[in-house]
C-alpha cells in the first residue's frame, strides 16, 4: 500500500487510547482484524449484509465493514474484546450460552454488540425492540427466538 495515502488515526479502542498509521479509506473491519489482531470481530459478507462485523462506534451499532477507518478520528470504538473484564463474561455472553443462542457461532459476536448497544440506550427492552435491533445481524443456523430470549434474560440480570 502506498505510504503517502496514510494518515494516524487516534481514537479510543475498549477503553484505551489508540493511535495507528493506516489507509483512511480501509474499512473498520481489516483494521481492527488485520492491523490490531482483533479477531473477535467477524468478518462476513464485507457489504453490511450480514451484522457479523458488528462493533460499537460513540455507542452505536454499526458495521464495522463499511466505516472507512476515517471516519473513527477521535471517536470511541468497542469491540466483542471489551464485554469479558477479569476473566468474566459479560450477562449477555452468559445468556446467549445459557439460552442455547450460539450454534456455529459466527453470527455472534455481531450478534451480543447489537445486544450491547441495545441495552445501553434502552436497559429495558420490550421484544419488538430486541428484534429491531438484531434485525440486521443474519444468523444461518440459530433460531432468532433463542437469541431474542437471551438478550431479554441479560436485560433482566443486568
Ligand atoms: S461483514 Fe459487515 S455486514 Fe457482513
Ligand atoms: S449461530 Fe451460526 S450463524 Fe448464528
Amino acid at each position: 500500500m502506498n505510504n503517502l495515502k496514510k494518515q494516524v488515526l487516534i481514537f479510543q479502542l475498549n477503553g484505551e487510547p489508540m493511535g495507528i498509521l493506516a489507509d483512511p479509506a480501509e474499512s473498520l473491519l481489516t483494521i481492527l482484524r488485520e492491523k490490531l489482531g482483533l479477531y473477535g470481530t467477524k468478518a462476513g459478507c464485507g457489504k453490511g449484509e450480514c451484522g457479523a462485523c458488528t462493533v460499537l462506534l460513540d455507542d452505536r451499532a454499526v458495521n464495522s465493514c463499511l466505516v472507512p477507518a476515517g471516519k473513527v478520528q477521535g471517536r470511541k470504538v468497542e469491540t466483542i474484546e471489551n464485554l469479558s473484564q477479569g476473566g468474566k463474561v459479560h450477562p449477555i455472553q452468559e445468556e446467549f450460552v445459557e439460552k442455547g443462542a450460539v450454534q456455529c457461532g459466527f453470527c455472534s459476536p455481531g450478534m451480543v454488540m447489537s445486544a450491547h448497544a441495545l441495552l445501553k440506550e434502552n436497559p429495558q427492552p420490550n421484544p419488538e425492540q430486541v428484534r429491531v435491533a438484531i434485525s440486521g445481524n443474519l444468523c444461518r443456523c440459530s433460531g432468532y427466538k433463542q437469541i431474542e430470549e437471551a438478550i431479554l434474560s441479560a436485560a433482566e440480570k443486568m
